[in-house]
């Protein structure tokens, strides 16, 4: 794939690109997004994806640190830390379960109960497997039409479907829709070859993207590009669409010899989801 090639149609089915950014837009027109995670000793995964969410073009962002004692390391990012509970969640789009650990506690059913748009990774995925009442309250999220995007690794897919790595990893395409049906949302079924699948819709496999990506935080960084990409206004599917295509095209199109890591990739997130 072509790094500066913009993703075919038949991709994203036939939805357009990110609208340019108008002449007289200002920071409220491209959303808002609260990442809520980051528990003690991983406090760097929450401030990876809220990075890559500004870097992405949301309009502000919060970070509802889990972490109390947190220091303000946000602020050399433009991003502003909020006590989780305290985040106005209904007029937000929430990035949830990044280095969460078992910390989310009432704020994981607050988030799909509340949140304008929500994206579901990690410790969100795995609150959300091992308690019933989460999947039926994901459940009646949809039926709100709020937009919900859940981003599972194959083993957090595999808690969710209550089988094991290697049976989601035989059939990915049926993991993926099995999940999206199961929870009524877009899923992104990550790893070589991300599917991304809505319910009632073909599932899709992304090309781009490389082994670049096989190292810590790179999950953190595309559930804040989700995450951007939901506050500008892009319906569930597209917006994993293309945070999934330039994610992967970022670390398609980065120069042989220069260091890779997520810090890097969040700090590119921009690319191709930022109209400038
Ligand atoms: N080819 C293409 N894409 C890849 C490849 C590959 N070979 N390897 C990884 N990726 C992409 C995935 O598709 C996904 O978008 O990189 C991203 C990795 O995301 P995760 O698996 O969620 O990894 P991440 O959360 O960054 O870190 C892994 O570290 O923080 C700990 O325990 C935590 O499970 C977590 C682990
Ligand atoms: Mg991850």
């Amino acid at each position: 794939i072509d790094p500066s090639s913009t993703p075919p149609d038949a991709f994203l089915s036939g939805r357009p690109a990110p609208a340019a950014r108008p002449h007289d837009s200002h920071k409220g027109s491209f959303g808002d997004v609260a990442v809520i995670g980051g528990a003690p000793g991983m406090t760097g995964a929450a401030l990876l994806a809220a990075t890559s969410a500004l870097h992405a073009g949301a309009g502000r962002v919060f970070v509802g640190l889990l972490e109390a004692d947190a220091p303000a390391l946000a602020s050399e990012y433009a991003l502003m830390l909020r006590a989780p509970g305290t985040l106005p969640l209904d007029r937000l789009t929430v990035v949830c379960g990044c280095g969460a650990g078992t910390a989310l506690g009432d704020l994981l059913p607050t988030a799909i109960d509340q949140a304008a748009a929500l994206v579901l990774d990690a410790d969100g995925l795995n609150a959300l497997a091992a308690d019933r009442r989460l999947h039926d309250a994901l459940r009646a999220r949809a039926a709100t039409g709020r937009p919900t995007v859940l981003t599972p690794h194959p083993l957090e897919a595999a808690r969710l479907l209550g089988t094991d790595t290697p049976a989601v990893q035989d059939d990915r395409l049926g993991a993926a829709r099995r999940l999206a049906d199961a929870f009524r949302c877009t899923v992104v079924l990550k790893g070589s070859g991300s599917v991304i699948a809505s319910p009632d819709s073909t599932p899709r496999i992304n090309p781009t993207g490389n082994a670049r990506l096989a190292t810590g935080g790179t999950g953190d960084v595309l559930a804040g590009m989700v995450g951007a990409a939901l506050a500008s206004g892009l319906a569930a599917a597209d917006a994993a669409a293309h945070a999934v295509w330039w994610h992967g095209a970022v670390a398609d199109g980065w120069p042989a010899g220069r260091p890779f890591s997520a810090t890097q990739l969040a700090r590119e997130a921009g690319r191709g989801l930022v109209q400038r």
